[in-house]
């Protein structure tokens, strides 16, 4: 089906952070498959995981025990200090699960109709209940009705949460992205996270972040709520866990514990042997090749160089996000850039018309860096000179 505007182009291999055409032409890879591969391309212990798991089981299915499911799983406890974990195979069926997990705790509590409170700008997915909780009416034209039970407030606006709790029963939960990905990088304060968090205790309500983007490293720590100090009840991720191979996971702890029981929730093939080997392979390189820490280094230093060369152009308002997610925000819409880009052999996107998105994998080096900032130095300059 056309559901994609696809560009003109169709790459034949990769290696690190580049990627070559199939006429032989090499890209510097700065959005890692949207988020999806913190290991670039053909990372060789990512690749022999893959491998050995191959030849070794696929598939049984989560009627059995699956140990090395349940060691992925610990391993992603262990690192976000979370209880339990649901693995599906996308960032969709991560919030499907959550939004679920939301419902029946909501229901456990005798609330017949219960009601997540979502965000202005949210992005959470294309199935009936993510795009429910998603803001963008383009993505929702045409596929009414929507599912019911989501309330919408503002982002970073308190007050805003406040008020909808005191005009509506049967709220349960609230669910947000630590950093808006789609909608053009746009971050939640620490405070606010941490208000946000004060509320939930209060109320009794499911804290659900969403970091199918934010997380497994992007943001310079493992996931991007760690830069505040709250926990959520429910966390969400995927596209960077798997590198590539489809892994999804809702995580629970605090009061989400025990809310799913036996029959609740399922999926064929999520959380499969070769899924947990892809996954666990992934965590691991985060780990032994300190990626979490190059990702803030390498991200400081691309945002304050573009921040600093650019700082004098008209046209340009600011450089936001963390680690290797960054927007680069102009007050011109600027989605041709995207192609201008690729021209001289970088990859990146544009949301919201005016926020050109980096996401390159979190293995660059200090030299690709640089070749990022120099090539984004000069077409925005050139851009907004001509524009
Ligand atoms: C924050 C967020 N949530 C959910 C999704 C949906 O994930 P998937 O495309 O893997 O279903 C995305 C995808 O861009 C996302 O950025």
């Amino acid at each position: 089906m056309p559901t994609y505007n696809r560009y003109p182009i169709a790459f034949d291999h990769g290696e690190g952070v580049w990627l070559y055409d199939t006429a032989g032409n090499k890209y510097l890879d700065a959005i890692s498959g949207i988020a999806v591969c913190p290991l670039g391309h053909k990372h060789p212990a990512f690749t022999k995981a893959l491998i050995e798991q191959s030849q070794k089981l696929i598939h049984t299915t989560n009627l059995y025990s699956i140990p090395l499911q349940e060691k992925f799983a610990a391993k992603l406890c262990q690192d976000s200090g979370m209880q339990q974990v649901f693995f599906g195979n996308s960032g969709t069926e991560a919030n499907e699960a959550a939004i679920k997990v939301a419902r029946m705790y909501g229901h456990n509590k005798g609330i017949a109709l219960p009601q997540i409170i979502v965000m202005e700008g949210a992005f959470h997915g294309r199935s009936m209940g993510s795009l429910s909780a998603t803001y963008n009416t383009k993505h929702q034209e045409g596929f009414a009705p929507l599912l019911e039970g989501f309330l919408r407030v503002p982002l970073n606006d308190v007050e805003a949460i406040d008020k909808c709790l005191s005009e509506n029963s049967g709220v349960v939960a609230i669910m947000l992205e630590p950093i808006q990905g789609e909608s053009g990088i746009n971050p939640c304060t620490a405070s606010y996270l941490e208000a946000v968090q004060a509320l939930c205790d209060e109320h009794d309500l499911l804290y659900i972040l969403d970091e199918v983007q934010t997380g497994n490293g992007r943001t310079g720590l493992y996931f991007s709520f760690q830069h505040s100090s709250i926990q959520p009840d429910v966390l969400t991720t995927a596209k960077g866990l798997g590198n590539g191979f489809p892994v999804g996971a809702c995580l629970i702890g605090g009061r989400a514990i025990d809310v799913m029981q036996p029959g609740h929730h399922g999926s064929t093939f999520g959380g499969s042997p070769l899924a947990s080997a892809a996954g666990l392979a992934v965590n691991q390189a985060i780990h032994d090749e300190n990626l979490m820490q190059n990702a803030q280094q390498q991200g400081n230093k691309i945002r304050t160089a573009l921040q600093d060369n650019l700082a004098d152009m008209s046209g340009f308002k600011e450089v936001r996000g963390l680690g290797l997610m960054l927007g680069i925000e102009l007050s011109i819409p600027c989605g041709e850039l995207v192609n201008l880009a690729r021209e001289k052999g970088l990859l990146i996107t544009v949301q919201m018309d005016k926020v050109i998105r980096l996401l390159p994998p979190l293995i660059i080096s200090d030299a690709e860096s640089q070749i990022i900032i120099d090539t984004l130095t000069l077409l925005i300059k050139e851009f907004c000179n001509e524009h």
